[in-house]
This record gives C-alpha cells, structure tokens and sequence, in this order.
C-alpha cells in the first residue's frame, strides 16, 4: 500500500466530497463535520453516480443521482438497497490528508 497525499485538511470544506484521481482509481475524499476524514471509490455501485457530490449525513453519503445511502466507513450500501464501493484508509497529520491506495 502506498500513502499518497491527496491536499490539505482546510481545502476540503466540511460535509463536502472533493474528487481525487490515483492511477485509474477515481476516489470521493470527505471531511465530515467533526474533522475526521473519510475515503471511498468516487463511482456509484448502482449506476455509476459521482458520490463526491452527493451530500454527507453523518458518516453517510446520499449519491446525487438516485440517492443510494452509503456508509463512509465500509463502502456497503445501506438497505434496502444493495452494493457496496470500495472504502480507503485515511489518515490526517498535521493538516495533511493522505490516503491509502
Ligand atoms: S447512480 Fe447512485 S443511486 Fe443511482
């Protein structure tokens, strides 16, 4: 596993996504409101929706196509629905946000 920096901590606006491309991964990076950062595929497992602008609820993120809630931490699709993204280790030093690819 590599760690790559993706920005710093004040660039990514709270209960926003900000869309970070590694290689040929496309990764959704949030910042939820208690500062803690989290890291998902940027690519819904329903149709392909761009999770980094959908809007974050907690450790959730409603994709903005259809709504799909998905869990932060885990990448798992919430019930009813069904899927799952793959989830990426964050970690935050000093205000810089690296994420484990
Ligand atoms: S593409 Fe995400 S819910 Fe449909």
């Amino acid at each position: 596993m590599e760690k790559i920096f993706v920005g710093q901590l004040e660039e990514l606006a709270p209960r926003m996504g900000k869309e970070v491309i590694i290689g040929k991964q496309k990764i959704a990076v949030f910042r939820l409101s208690d500062n803690r950062v989290k890291a998902i595929e940027n690519v819904c497992p329903h149709k392909q929706g761009p999770l980094a602008e959908g809007t974050v609820s907690g450790e959730y993120v409603f994709c903005p196509l259809h709504d799909y809630k998905i869990n932060l931490n885990d990448g798992q699709v919430h019930e009813p629905d069904e899927g799952c993204v793959r989830a990426y280790e964050t970690i935050v030093e000093e205000d810089r946000v690296y994420v484990m690819v």
